[in-house]
């Protein structure tokens, strides 16, 4: 009955929680926010990166494909899914639903995730620089 009580109605441990939370995440909150860049900078930066692809690939809902296909709306899209392009059957066989983590191991390397794909060029080796890309077709596609 006594430990009960105690139990059920001792409001100290509140302010003793509040102590030993706040502390240690202080740092981490400072931290992050002085590595990540703001939407707007990684958007600049990866319109500027899309030069990469702008050779073979238009964004803009409505125009014709390339070399590539249009990648108006291409994320979630799955592959191989844009109306009037002559997909390689690697592609159109890979099963894949173009997530942001999808787009970024394809783009690192397009022969090495799926063998036998005709997109041969524009690959880009540094991940800043893809997470930029990809957040810059994100952002195109939200507008
Ligand atoms: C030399 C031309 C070329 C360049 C440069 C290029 N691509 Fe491609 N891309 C292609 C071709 C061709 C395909 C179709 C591949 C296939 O069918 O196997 C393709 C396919 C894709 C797909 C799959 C589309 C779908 O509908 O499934 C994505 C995503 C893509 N490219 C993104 C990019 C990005 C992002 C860049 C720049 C970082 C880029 N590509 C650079 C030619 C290119």
């Amino acid at each position: 009955m006594l430990a009960l009580t105690a139990c059920g109605a001792d409001p100290a441990p509140g302010p003793v929680e509040q102590i030993i939370v706040r502390e240690p995440g202080a740092a981490p909150a400072v931290a992050v926010a002085a590595t990540e860049a703001p939407a707007s900078t990684l958007i600049a930066d990866g319109k500027a990166a899309f030069a990469n692809c702008s050779a073979c690939h238009s964004l803009e809902q409505g125009a014709a494909n390339g070399v590539g296909p249009n990648l108006y709306g291409i994320v979630g899209k799955n592959a191989g899914g844009v109306a009037g392009f002559a997909y390689s059957d690697a592609l159109e066989a890979s099963g894949i639903v173009w997530t942001a983590a999808e787009l970024d191991s394809f783009i690192a390397d397009p022969a090495g995730k799926i063998p036998g794909t005709t997109m041969v060029a524009g690959a880009i080796a540094d991940p800043s620089k893809r997470q930029a890309v990809i957040a810059y077709i994100e952002s195109t596609t939200a507008n």
